[in-house]
């Protein structure tokens, strides 16, 4: 037999086994809202921490052993190497299960999984970041990335939305991109509301708003599906191609790497070819599947 007789899954075999986690330790857990938090973690092996290496964009399984695992957006940028983020909702078993978690408690972690954003194709553009909620997480892998190159892109525009205040995750680093004089950043949430004095307007009517340019730019939008189905049109009308719209899908997973056919959308597998992808590979299946 020779090595290109091998299959994917022998190769993986040879190489032990790519479901065992690594265990990472949590360092610090960072309250976002009510119903997120961002866990901090570090590998517990020293060598596995200095090497690491991973994508804005790119997620991991993390896990608890004897409850389960799911797929996160690594939240923290690459160019920030003392530490790994992923910030958590809960919502169901596992994500309940990762709140109750204290720091020092170990969990399981295998990745980084994905495509992440192609950096490559965004340096020398403006960006214009669109982000609702907690889909916020992989957008700030890449903000921060792009931020600490700031020489390698032109404009920087931030558009985040929220139902609430209560809702703002990263608020911190929200106060750091408004401080921040090579950052355009506009927080909106949905409708009026006690005490903000802020703008109001669903994310995608204040997007035609501030109506950045689609002259060189690239959009990269992130945030639940109603508001990712409404702000692909209103880009198309501000003249943005479905080449120059990115955005990160979420879809139930198991393997994460291309194997259980669990999260398929269309013709895409979105672990293995996304999650990561432009508008104009998705536009023929996502209204019906997303
Ligand atoms: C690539 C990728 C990146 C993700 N990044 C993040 C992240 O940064 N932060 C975060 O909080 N979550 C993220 N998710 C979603 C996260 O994986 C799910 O919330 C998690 O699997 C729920 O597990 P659970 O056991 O708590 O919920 P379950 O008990 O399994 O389900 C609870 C509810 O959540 C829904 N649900 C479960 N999985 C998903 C999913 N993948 N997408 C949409 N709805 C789901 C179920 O339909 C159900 O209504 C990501 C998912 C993917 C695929
Ligand atoms: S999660 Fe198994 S193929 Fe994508």
């Amino acid at each position: 037999m020779t090595v290109t007789d091998i299959s994917d899954e022998g190769r993986f075999l040879a190489q032990g086994n790519v479901y065992l986690p690594h265990i990472a330790v949590i360092d610090e857990i960072i309250d976002e809202t009510y119903d997120t938090k961002t866990l901090r973690i570090n590998f517990k092996d020293e060598k596995l921490r200095d090497e690491f290496t991973f994508e804005s964009g790119q997620f991991a399984l993390c896990s608890i052993f004897g409850v389960g695992e799911a797929p996160f957006a690594i939240s923290s940028s690459p160019t920030r190497r003392d530490y790994l983020e992923i910030a958590v909702r809960r919502v169901g078993k596992l994500t309940n299960s990762l709140h109750r978690l204290g720091v020092g408690t170990e969990i399981g972690f295998r990745g980084p999984y994905g495509n992440g954003f192609p950096l490559d194709l965004l340096q020398g553009k403006n960006l214009v970041f669109i982000a609702g909620g907690i889909g916020l997480s992989p957008l700030r892998s890449l903000i921060w990335n792009v931020i600490d190159n700031r020489d390698k892109y032109k404009k920087v525009d931030i558009i985040y939305g929220a139902r609430t205040p209560a809702d703002l995750c990263f608020t911190y680093d929200l106060d750091a991109w408004e401080q921040d004089k090579t950052v355009d950043m506009v927080t909106t949430i949905d409708r009026e509301y006690e005490d903000w004095t802020g703008r109001v307007g669903l994310v995608p009517m204040v997007l035609e708003q501030v109506a950045p340019s689609a002259n060189n730019a690239v959009a990269i939008v992130c945030g639940p599906p109603i508001m990712i189905r409404f702000t692909f049109p209103a880009l198309e009308k501000l003249s943005f191609t479905p080449e120059q719209m990115l955005t990160t899908l979420e879809k139930r997973m198991k393997c994460g790497i291309g194997k259980c056919g669990r999260c398929n959308i269309g013709t895409v597998y979105v672990c293995r070819d996304g999650p990561v992808f432009t508008y104009a590979q998705i536009k023929d299946f996502i209204s019906s599947e997303y």
